[in-house]
């Protein structure tokens, strides 16, 4: 509920000075005038972003920093022309970075014998200009992509990835990246709302010393495009793990076959993009059952990107960087590949599990490449804090300087174990506050401005310079410390989302409706500033979970599972655990005819793995109930299933759903609770 007083921050707020910054520490009140400098008024904030854009390479500059005539369509760099893949690539080279390290991949494989990994691959910013060069050659050329093309990847963690990335934007087409653990049913969902042709794949990826399939996903999401009257052309095949592979000879292009015949050293001029032109869609879960397609334009999203890779990561020349995120989801996209090229950094790329062959493979990637500054989840944390201390202690991480996470709230107890294995008590590390609709970090510490302030476990720092965002109450007001509150974004900054794709009205009512009157952007999350100005995001107020930092929408599931022919009806709660920080728990009531069964309960897991996809499906928890509690206006009892899973006494529920009469949910309540019990016995 906002307007409830939290003091989290009570429990464990300490103020933590990492040893090597002693001397570069920031006294929160100087930080604090530092940051109002640059929001205290619209010159000032337009300063301060119009300083980093000058930093970058324009073909031309813009006219206009922002033009707000027609909001929420704020467009900034009005005017101005460049380019994503120019700026990772050919402007790299222009400044002297030809031979630089820009990427590092690892392929999961392990040689036991040599204790090393089979496959490591290093491309410098010459070699990936080259091979997105290529790439980028055979799309216009052999398959007619031309600018404005939206094409859906369908990719694991392979160099094919970031590399048809930038060939797309090299000819001003766009990439949707649908993430590899999603089913065939969601790449068809994006593949149509995107109207791509094309779908680039791989034949399967290596996962936790396994091989799983991709490709007959994708001709399952054809079938399904077909049976919409949508047309899929063409699909590109990466040969990643060389298995038995179906083939249709009308649709299907092997990735090495498009790559023959490649004039030696071809060169694609990258297109000039406006800077109000969009850069990609990336499609995310929100409150309904259909996803949102996220639109990132050009100009203002390399702004946003390139100060916060320099002010949060603080990359120079000789760092080696490394995010564990997967690229299908906005933290590749803009903190693996787009945000650290353009900073010319080298960036590390795993393909696997964190925990294959051992529970140590992260920590010896670090020690292998040296990685000075991490970028991680914190449900991988808590996952790998599990194992025995001996397991991160024999690695030499003495490398990290600098040490982020992402994706959820932070438990104290993991950021003080990050804190102290990872980071050896002495270094940089936050919990950086965004999201998708954002594309690029909000909130965190800031080392590349030269000084830090204290760290306090669990906490996402301050807002970004130029940012203004505020914890408000129903009304828009805002909160005072301490008094939890919706969390708002109430000035627009560079690379916030430029619309839904196809859908400015959608965009409109999911985010810029929430506060009568004011033009403020909801977040759908609850957060408490305390008493020194630090952020605590809470976790979401709205009806998304974060599973293991992934975004889920209840509504998705809850039409997923009615789908299928034995269900009625379906419920879906976040219940808290331990590692994943959420899992999804899922109320059924079934059909007349059928009745509960382990098979039954097997059978739509399986379901959910066919529509929505394994990332759900092998978290998910399928209880049934006789019923599913209402509200009379039909809406579901969510606080009350909540109570009942985690546990508390009806009493304990202070408020429940508006409009439930106490007998009523007290019914409701004892119903679920005693089938639960059945379940779980
Ligand atoms: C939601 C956005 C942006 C990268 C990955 C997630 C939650 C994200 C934090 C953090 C607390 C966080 C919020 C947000 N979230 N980072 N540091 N502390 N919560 O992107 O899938 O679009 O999810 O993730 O709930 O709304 P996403």
């Amino acid at each position: 509920m906002p307007g409830t007083e939290e003091r989290i921050y009570d429990e464990f707020e300490t103020n933590l000075i990492p040893p090597s910054w002693r001397d570069r520490i920031w006294e929160k009140e100087d930080f604090r005038k530092f940051y109002e400098s640059t929001v205290k008024d619209r010159q000032a904030m337009e300063n301060w972003w119009e300083k980093w854009a000058d930093e970058l390479f324009w073909f031309k500059k813009w006219d206009k920093v922002l033009d707000d005539s027609n909001p929420p369509f704020y467009r900034w760099f009005v005017g101005g022309e460049t380019n994503l893949a120019y700026l990772d690539t050919d402007w790299q080279i222009a400044q002297g970075r030809k031979n630089k390290l820009a990427l590092i991949w690892e392929g999961e494989p392990w040689d036991e014998t040599s204790g090393q990994p089979k496959e490591v691959k290093k491309f410098t910013y010459y070699d990936l200009y080259r091979e997105s060069n290529a790439f980028a050659y055979c799309l216009r050329e052999k398959l007619k992509v031309q600018k404005g093309d939206i094409l859906t990847f369908y990719l694991p963690m392979i160099p094919e990835l970031p590399l048809y990335m930038l060939a797309v934007q090299r000819l001003g087409a766009k990439h949707s990246i649908v993430y590899s653990g999603f089913s065939a049913e969601a790449i068809a969902q994006r593949a149509q709302d995107a109207g791509s042709r094309i779908i680039i794949t791989a034949d399967g990826v290596y996962r936790r010393g396994r091989i799983l399939s991709l490709k007959p996903i994708v001709d399952e999401a054809i079938k399904i495009c077909a049976q919409n009257g949508h047309e899929i052309e063409k699909v590109v095949v990466v040969k990643r793990t060389g298995q038995e592979t179906s083939w249709n000879e009308a649709k299907d292009i092997w990735h090495h076959d498009l790559l023959k015949d490649v004039p030696k050293n071809v060169r694609i001029e990258a297109q000039r993009l406006g800077s109000e032109d969009f850069s990609y869609i990336l499609y995310t879960s929100g409150t309904t059952a259909a996803p949102k397609g996220a639109q990132h334009s050009v100009g203002g999203y390399a702004v946003g990107l390139y100060a916060t890779t320099k002010c949060i990561f603080d990359l120079r020349d000789d760092d080696i960087y490394w995010c564990t995120a997967d690229i299908g989801w906005v933290t590749g996209h803009s903190y693996i590949v787009y945000g650290p090229l353009m900073v010319g950094a080298t960036s590390v790329m795993y393909e696997g599990a964190p925990d294959f062959p051992g529970p140590d493979r992260w920590w010896s990637i670090i020690e292998r490449y040296g990685v000075t500054v991490f970028y991680t989840a914190p449900t991988a944390i808590r996952m790998l804090m599990k194992f025995p201390e001996e397991n991160v202690k024999k690695y030499d991480l003495s490398t990290i300087r600098i040490a982020h996470s992402v994706g959820e709230p932070i438990n104290p107890e993991a950021f003080r174990w990050y804190y102290k294995h990872v980071g050896r008590e002495d270094i940089v590390a936050s919990s950086t506050w965004w999201m998708t609709e954002t594309g690029h970090m909000l909130t965190g510490h800031f080392p590349g401005l030269g000084k830090i302030f204290p760290l306090k476990p669990g906490t996402n720092g301050y807002p970004f310079p130029g940012i203004t965002m505020k914890v408000l109450d129903d009304d828009g007001n805002p909160c005072p410390p301490g008094v939890r509150g919706y969390w708002a974004i109430t000035s627009p900054y560079p690379g916030m989302l430029m619309t839904l794709y196809k859908n400015p009205q959608r965009y409109i009512d999911t985010y810029w409706s929430r506060f009568k009157d004011k033009m403020y952007f909801y977040t759908g999350d609850f957060a408490v500033k305390d008493p020194d100005g630090y952020i605590w995001v809470l976790g979401r107020a709205d009806d998304v979970l974060k599973v293991a930092g992934h975004r889920i929408g209840t509504a998705e599931v809850e039409s997923a599972m009615i789908k299928h022919p034995a269900v009625a009806e379906a419920a879906c709660i976040g219940r808290t655990d331990p590692v994943k920080g959420e899992i999804p728990f899922v109320f059924t009531v079934l059909k007349q005819g059928y009745s509960p069964s382990a098979e039954l309960g097997k059978e739509l897991k399986g379901h959910l793995r066919s529509t929505i996809g394994p990332l759900v499906a092998s978290d998910a928890v399928i209880a049934f109930v006789d019923l599913v509690p209402k509200t009379r206006s039909g809406k579901i009892m969510r606080r009350l299933l909540r109570a009942v899973i985690h546990g508390a006494a009806l009493g304990d529920v202070t408020t429940l759903e508006d409009g439930v009469a106490i007998e009523e949910a007290t019914k409701a309540y004892d119903v679920v609770k005693v089938a639960l019990e059945k379940t779980e016995g």
